[in-house]
């Protein structure tokens, strides 16, 4: 049996102006599993993945990780973040730090490694994204696909054992895509465990061991990823002919 590594029971989140944008997700990631979740906009993808590394509470609900329940006002708060990884659509770096110091400064604060410890992993993880060579560059230097990855590198860097993306190819140029999906990929296929929310369905299709449809925050369908070539649900199918409606006009 493989080891579960994340379980989120009957998640609600009701917003305090009173939208109920998740009502009741249930869902388990093993161990070494990548799960994408897909869905319209505003069906409560992000608000998921905001209540697993607590940026948010849910309302009701369960998120365990490794079995520990981390919703709960015993569980610290940084340490459940720095043991879930999580990248935006946003990038989310410090614009004063030179890349090399975004990655250490967790590393230096949380993991409370000395300053040659935190550049020798941040360094490895580098390479990882294959940025060595922008290690001293601000960035407002890189382009949108080199921030990304330092922002994965610097989730990296932390050693989580589950990494979360919520659209982390949203915010670039098509031609930029592709670094960024790579390197995902790579991460999936050495075994990292991952939640990844994305519009790019093929690469969903491609990269997922399980999807997830997620509209009007209850999970419409679910399973491995031959649910795009051949979806069940009606409400899946919808969205995905209009998807590919949608590609035609571009
Ligand atoms: N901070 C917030 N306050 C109130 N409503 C919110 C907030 N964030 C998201 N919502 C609402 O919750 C619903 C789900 O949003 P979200 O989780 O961002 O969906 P998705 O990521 O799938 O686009 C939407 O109706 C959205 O407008
Ligand atoms: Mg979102």
């Amino acid at each position: 049996m493989p080891e579960n590594v994340l379980r989120v029971t009957d998640l609600h989140k009701i917003y305090a102006g009173g939208v109920h944008a998740v009502r009741g997700v249930s869902f388990e990631v093993n161990e070494g599993e990548s799960v994408a979740i897909i869905g319209p906009s505003g069906g409560g993808k992000s608000t998921v993945l905001r209540c697993i590394n607590r940026l948010i509470e849910p309302t009701e609900g369960v998120v365990r990780l490794r079995g520990e329940r981390i919703n709960t006002p015993g569980a610290d708060v940084n340490d459940v973040r720095s043991r879930i990884g999580m990248v935006f659509q946003s990038f989310e770096l410090f614009a004063h730090l030179k890349v090399l110091d975004n990655v250490t400064l967790g590393l230096r604060h949380v993991r409370k490694m000395s300053k040659e410890e935190a550049k020798e992993r941040a360094l490895s993880v580098l390479e990882r994204v294959d940025l060595l060579d922008r290690i001293d560059a601000y960035p407002g230097n890189l382009s949108g696909g080199q921030k990304q990855r330092v922002a994965i590198a610097r989730a990296l860097a932390m050693s989580p054992e589950v990494m979360l993306f919520d659209e982390p190819t949203s915010a670039l140029d098509p031609e930029l895509m592709g670094s960024v999906l790579a390197t995902i990929r790579r991460l999936a296929d050495e075994g990292m465990t991952m939640v990844i929310v994305t519009h790019e369905i093929s690469f969903a299709e491609d990269v997922a061991d399980r999807i997830i449809y997620l509209d009007e925050g209850v999970i419409a369908e679910q399973g491995p990823s031959s649910i795009i070539e051949d979806p069940q649900s009606e409400r899946l199918k919808r969205f995905l002919s209009a998807i590919s409606e949608g590609e035609e006009y571009q």
